[in-house]
């Protein structure tokens, strides 16, 4: 660990209080002029820092993203054992797949404050004021393509929504429900949206997933055509992106890794956990898909063959999660 990290994990992890710079010096194991240039870099890193003569330095809470604090002890085996945080790049899934030309790529988690050209789905941007949000992409390098696109993109929905829940103690906690295909609401408003591809890369499929959660900031309706909330807005004040970061890492690592060594009863539970969140089945809705719009009943939705619906003339249509939109 270096200087830098080792700092920053001591300022972060005193929440509420001070360090006296000798005392913080002799903790990181650092002279005055490493910890000055731990310092410095952390600033660098976009890291805002408090002074004060008297009670020495702190960290200003919210803090920005910082690999060490979403990597470290994370108890993971693939998704989001390494992560990367930038200031901004155009889409964190297109810096994530450019990553996969590299080793160790797999189970990279790509972080940005911000982006210049966020996507969502059906060629939709992803607003995101810089430094308020979650905005991840995870590389997974599957080249035998063991990992189904269906099964990682309904999954992510869950992952998002049991790890947002497992970053807040039970009194704080917020209930977020699902929206097929992969929408997480929190009362009933988008609070965060999952865009899985795959791409090759050094003639390697790769799957991204990107994850966009509004942590501290939600778009308005005129901008985006739908009601948005965010976490901050639920608990009425600014909250750490860390916490919620890590949570989303460790349940996309255990769907991942189940859906990958037991399929079949990763999908099963996957199904339950749906259907336990989403308050779609039995009722009526219109879904658009490929140009069309079919109306009725929601049966069942299953992580891989998409969603049955009973239609209004009686029949019964299966509607895959790719490309298709609840209206
Ligand atoms: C949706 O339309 O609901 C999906 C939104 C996905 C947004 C995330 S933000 C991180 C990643 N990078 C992107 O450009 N998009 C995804």
């Amino acid at each position: 660990m270096d200087t830098a990290e080792k700092v920053i994990e001591l300022l972060y992890d005193r929440r509420e209080g001070w360090w006296l710079m000798h005392e913080l010096g002799s903790a990181a194991d650092a002279g005055t002029a490493e910890l000055d240039r731990a310092m410095g870099e952390l600033g660098r890193r976009g890291q805002r820092l408090e002074y004060s003569p008297a009670t020495g330095v702190r960290l200003c809470r919210p803090p920005a993203l910082d690999a060490h604090l979403i990597e470290r002890d994370l108890p993971v085996k693939r998704v989001g054992r390494h992560a990367i945080c930038f200031p901004v790049v155009d889409s964190t899934n297109e810096t994530a797949a450019d990553s996969a030309r590299q080793e160790h790529a797999d189970g990279l988690a790509v972080l940005a404050e911000a982006q210049r050209a966020g996507r969502g789905r059906h060629g939709r941007r992803w607003l995101s004021p810089p430094g308020a949000n979650i905005l991840m992409s995870v590389v997974l390098v599957d080249p035998a393509g063991l990992l189904p696109l269906e099964a990682a993109t309904i999954a992510t929905g869950l992952a998002v929504a049991e790890g947002v829940e497992a970053a807040f103690e039970p009194s704080r906690r917020p209930a977020c429900s699902l929206k097929w295909p992969n929408d997480v609401l929190l009362e009933g408003m988008k609070l965060a949206g999952v865009l899985v591809e795959q791409r090759r890369r050094a003639g390697k499929r790769v799957v991204v997933i990107g994850i966009g959660i509004n942590v501290n900031a939600s778009p308005p309706e005129s901008d985006i055509g739908y009601a948005a909330t965010s976490l901050s807005a639920r608990l009425g004040e600014e909250t750490d992106r860390i916490p919620v970061i890590r949570g989303v890492l460790v349940k996309l690592d255990e769907w991942i890794g189940g859906i990958l060594s037991d399929q079949a009863s990763a999908i099963k539970r996957i199904r339950t956990g749906w259907e336990r969140r989403c308050g779609m089945i039995d009722q009526r809705h219109t879904i658009a898909s490929h140009g069309r719009r079919h109306t009725g009943r929601v049966m069942e939705i299953d992580p891989l063959e998409g969603l049955t619906l009973l239609t209004d003339a009686g029949t019964q249509v299966r509607i895959a999660a790719e490309g298709a939109s609840v209206l």
